[in-house]
């Protein structure tokens, strides 16, 4: 009798302390953020992720009510920050912006150090960015049918810029060489916001990069266009033919944005993120600049947590049979 008294005594202990710790929790979740929020951006400040990232991170503070504070963690194609969020406390302090190389560094890296679809839970997708194919502006082809031949007679004499395997300027430029049946001389840097500095200062002659900082640079003259990788002409630079009208028939690379946090956020937080980014993507201001860049917000039903995921799983399968094809090496 006694024993069985103790045993109920601990066990309503038990219950009594186990509804603290849920009043305990459901009380941080209900306050939270009461701290700064980190924004991880896997490539170097100053290039398209980080803008994006830049731009969204001001308005989401607003209203959260905490500040967003981008945090770059650079090198190999992005999956070094893929790594570092995976394994980051899920409390929501920690968020992600990553594009399409969180789909397409399945199929380059033989292990990757995380699982894109068991490693994070996902707030929405966010952005598609086209990209241009530019060269140095005293680079001697000045189109692309010179440019196809200036290939064809130098070959790896010709050096094209990267952001290393994952990115998507990587994908973008092996793709070409692929079709073109060539092979460069490929070179990394930790984002393409360095290497974009290094084609206008005459370093490396190739790069395929995103508009985000692209469309200007071409606007004053300060490096040559050959293509945009989208189905249509871009908006922003109608005499600027596609890589499809070029003869690279159905070359296309649309660089989505997707963002996510560790694994493991509770439903309320993830809930709060997700109502922030959708607020950041209607501010007038951020669709004028992403307008102007020729960038498009995606429609609000694909910024959800779903939205997200079936996009992330459908671009694994998509591109790991094109890498795959075009033998693209890590
Ligand atoms: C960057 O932000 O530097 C780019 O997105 C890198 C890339 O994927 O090409």
């Amino acid at each position: 009798m006694k024993l069985k008294k103790t045993v109920l005594t601990g066990f309503a202990a038990i219950i009594g302390a186990s509804a603290l710790i849920g009043s305990n929790i459901a009380s941080a979740q209900s306050k939270w953020p009461t701290k700064p929020i980190s924004l991880i951006v896997p490539f170097a400040a100053g290039g398209p992720t980080d803008s994006v990232a830049r731009l969204i991170a001001i308005p989401m503070g607003k209203t959260l009510g905490e500040t967003v504070v981008v945090e770059n963690v650079p090198g190999a194609g992005g999956t070094i920050a893929s790594a570092k969020v995976a394994r980051a406390a899920p409390d929501g302090y920690t968020i992600y912006l990553h594009h399409m190389g969180m789909a397409t560094a399945q199929a380059l890296y033989d292990k990757l150090p995380y699982d894109p679809l068991k490693d994070f839970d996902y707030i929405g997708q966010v952005v598609d960015v086209p990209m241009l194919l530019l060269g140095r502006k005293n680079f001697p082809p000045n189109n692309f049918k010179e440019l196809e031949a200036y290939i064809k007679a130098n070959g790896n004499k010709i050096s094209m810029a990267n952001a290393g395997p994952g990115a998507v300027s990587q994908l973008c430029g092996l793709l070409f060489q692929s079709r073109l049946g060539v092979r460069l001389t490929n070179i990394p840097y930790k984002g393409t916001g360095p290497a974009l500095t290094d084609l206008m200062g005459g370093q490396v002659d190739l790069l395929c990069d995103q508009t985000t900082q692209t469309i200007g640079v071409v606007k004053d003259n300060r490096v040559k266009v050959y293509g945009t990788t989208t189905p249509k002409r871009l908006s922003a630079l109608p005499n600027v033919p596609t890589l499809d009208q070029e003869g690279l028939k159905g070359f296309e690379v649309k660089v989505w944005h997707g963002l996510y946090t560790p694994k493991g956020v509770p439903a309320p937080i993830l809930a709060k993120l997700n109502a922030a980014l959708k607020v950041a993507l209607n501010d007038p201001d951020v669709k004028k600049r992403l307008d102007d860049s020729n960038i498009d917000i995606v429609s609000m039903d694909k910024v959800t947590p779903s939205g997200l995921k079936n996009h992330l799983e459908s671009e694994i399968n998509k591109w790991g049979p094109v890498i795959r094809k075009a033998n693209i090496p890590d």
